[in-house]
């Protein structure tokens, strides 16, 4: 059970107590200890006149119950002296509840300049003046509640109070900035939609229901969001007549479109069912929540070559409802196949993206970008991480993987060819979700994504390793151990030093298809936590299979059967990349092995670890 909640040595201010929601909020917290500060202006429903006998006579009760509660005249327009009674009575203040309130009902094309402004005065303005006037002795304390009352008429809106209902909805926008800026302080805010019987509905609801919806019964919510054991902050719950719940956002999945095309009306409309579809929502929380759908149609239009189906097709007999389904889910999740096309063109420019033929005086990579050359044009077999571009973006579609995108990290790459890349095709890809773990905070989601040409014939498979921060603990099977593999002791066969140039990473999101903007906008970049634009990882990946390719195959991609390796950290454009080398002994089927690690110089940090690339012959 849980303990009785008290509010000793506590000083609450509770404004329009003197009456109604408000009068029980201050009999609930002066009877568990607390100490009051009953604020009431005294004026009619509408906001007129005053007295002083409403504020008085709920002290009285309160006193008489043997409380301590001190009366308050103010209108909460002057916030800082109702403040002020509360330190003069009681030397501290801990809880805020923002409750006074007024009702000018019209239509709105009868609605006065007067009517509008009495209401935001009163709500908005009169919670602003209290709250602000708290607020440094809240978060100087390190300690503090504050509820702010909003109502159904501002969530959903009512005939007749569009004055009301906005200024309403307006608290609710000042409780959540606030429970954000707040929170590490302890100064927690929560928002209430009440319905209670009181003198503001006894002219709207029957007179039962007014006998029936007895303020008491918001009492509770409301004291225990006061109380120090309440760790809730930024909430909003609609609370009467013995009912209590929580409401949030609810947004769909949405309809992205792609940005390499003009955007009409037209494309709005013919895509009307899906952007007002509420099957599989999310609930976001945060700006950065909201504007996860938006970074990931950025990182993704640029491959996007046909507009994202409707829905991907979910796996066949799902029995429960999306909303249900967890990572666990989604293990086996087959996305509907993409199609794309490349070109001599697409692969010369991705090989000039990864560095190739950077020295236009050393010849040895004028293949991969010259499709006149001589040597035989050909294409550089890390061209095939790019495959998985083209759908990688609808992971956040899946049923069962509800995240913010902002949060994924790549972890590791795999690449295994079938056999050297043609220098134009076109491709399909099919993609599945091989296996999830949950490795506590995170889930490390393994995507499978098979890329076959024109015949059927697979070309290559790529394994994205995908760290999902925020996502772990589903109860999950860990997977294997993450540690990376010890390299041979002695110094490497061969190392090769790489200069990326300072619009590497520009270059290379042209090329490759993934326009994350991390790669190229400064300001996202901050937000990221990077001084700058970083390089791709994948194109970190493709210097260093451009420097096994030339060591250990002479350049001759029909010898590299696949290449893997770790993203340990980031490289910015304008480094050296160093990348060490180990042969190891010829395995009986016939592959070798090349072990590496890439290096950045300017840092001495290792950027790429667990590097494998399997040769032939
Ligand atoms: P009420 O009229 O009984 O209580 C409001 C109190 O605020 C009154 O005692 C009034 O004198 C006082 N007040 C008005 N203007 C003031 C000012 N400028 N300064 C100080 N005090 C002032 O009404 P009720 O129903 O208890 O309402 C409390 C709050 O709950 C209000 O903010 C109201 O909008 C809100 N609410 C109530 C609902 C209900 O079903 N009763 C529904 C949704 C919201």
């Amino acid at each position: 059970m849980t303990d009785l909640l008290r509010f000793d040595g506590r000083v609450a201010i509770v404004t329009g107590a003197g009456g109604g929601l408000g009068r029980a909020y201050a009999l609930l917290l002066a009877a568990r200890g607390a100490s009051v500060v009953v604020n009431d202006l005294g004026g009619s429903m509408h906001g007129e006149g005053a007295a002083t006998t409403a504020a008085d006579r709920v002290v009285d009760e309160i006193r008489a119950a043997g409380g301590a509660a001190v009366a308050d005249y103010h209108s909460v327009e002057d916030g800082a002296r109702i403040v002020q009674s509360a330190l003069d009575a009681f030397g501290r203040l801990d809880i805020v509840i923002n409750n006074a309130g007024i009702l000018r009902d019209v239509s709105f094309h009868k609605m006065s300049a007067e009517d509008w402004d009495k209401i935001y005065r009163v709500h908005l303005y009169g919670g602003y003046q209290v709250t602000r006037a708290a607020w440094p002795i809240l978060r100087e304390q390190g300690y503090g509640r504050i509820v702010m009352t909003s109502s159904a008429a501002g969530l959903y809106g009512n005939f007749g109070q569009a004055n009301y209902s906005s200024a309403k909805l307006a608290l609710l926008g000042l409780a959540q900035t606030l429970a954000v800026e707040g929170q590490k302080r302890n100064v927690l805010v929560n928002t209430i939609a009440p319905l209670a019987g009181s003198r503001l509905t006894e002219t709207i609801l029957p007179p039962e229901l007014v006998a029936a919806l007895r303020p008491e019964y918001v009492a509770p919510l409301v004291a225990y969001l006061c109380h120090e054991s309440s760790g809730e902050t930024g909430h909003t719950f609609e609370v009467g007549a013995g009912w209590v719940a929580r409401v949030r956002w609810q947004r769909g999945r949405g309809a992205f479109f792609p940005l390499t095309g003009e955007l009409t009306p037209e494309a709005i409309a013919a895509r009307w069912a899906e952007i007002d579809n509420f099957d599989d929502p999310t609930y976001p929380t945060t700006p950065t929540d909201s504007f996860a759908p938006v970074v990931a149609n950025l990182q993704g239009s640029a491959t996007a070559a046909e507009p994202p189906p409707a829905k991907p097709t979910p796996r066949p007999a799902a029995p429960r409802l999306a909303a249900d389904l967890g990572p666990r889910d989604a293990i086996g999740y087959e996305f509907p196949p993409v199609t794309t096309s490349y070109d001599e063109k697409a692969v010369s420019l991705y090989a000039l993206a990864v560095g190739a033929a950077a020295n236009a005086l050393d010849p040895a990579e004028l293949p991969f970008v010259y499709e006149l050359s001589g040597d035989g044009f050909r294409a550089l077999p890390t061209f095939a991480v790019t495959f998985p571009f083209a759908l990688l973006w609808q992971i956040t579609a899946v049923p069962g993987l509800r995240f913010n995108p902002a949060l994924l990290l790549h972890g590791e790459q795999a690449l295994q060819l079938r056999r050297p890349l043609p220098t134009k095709a076109t491709v399909t890809h099919r993609a599945h979700i091989a296996d999830i773990y949950d490795k506590g905070s995170a889930a490390l989601v393994l995507l499978d994504v098979h890329s076959y040409d024109e015949s059927g014939a697979e070309l290559a498979t790529n394994r994205s390793s995908l760290f999902i921060r925020g996502l772990g603990g589903f109860g999950g099977e860990r997977g294997p151990s993450a540690a990376a593999f010890a390299l041979p002791q002695r110094p490497p066969d061969a190392t090769r030093a790489q200069t990326t140039t300072d619009n590497q990473a520009l270059l290379y999101r042209l090329a490759s298809g993934d326009g994350n903007p991390l790669h190229a906008d400064p300001a996202f970049a901050a937000a990221g936590g990077f001084t700058r634009p970083i390089l791709h990882g994948l194109c970190t990946f493709a210097f260093a299979g451009r420097a096994v390719l030339r060591d250990f195959a002479g350049n001759d991609p029909a010898r590299i059967a696949g290449i893997k390796a770790r993203f340990a950290r980031h490289v910015f454009p304008g480094e050296t990349i160093i990348t060490e080398m180990w042969r190891e002994q010829k395995e009986e089927d016939g592959v070798a092995r090349v072990l590496f690690q890439s290096k950045v110089a300017e840092r001495d940090e290792v950027v790429l670890s667990n590097g494998v690339v399997d040769l032939i012959g």
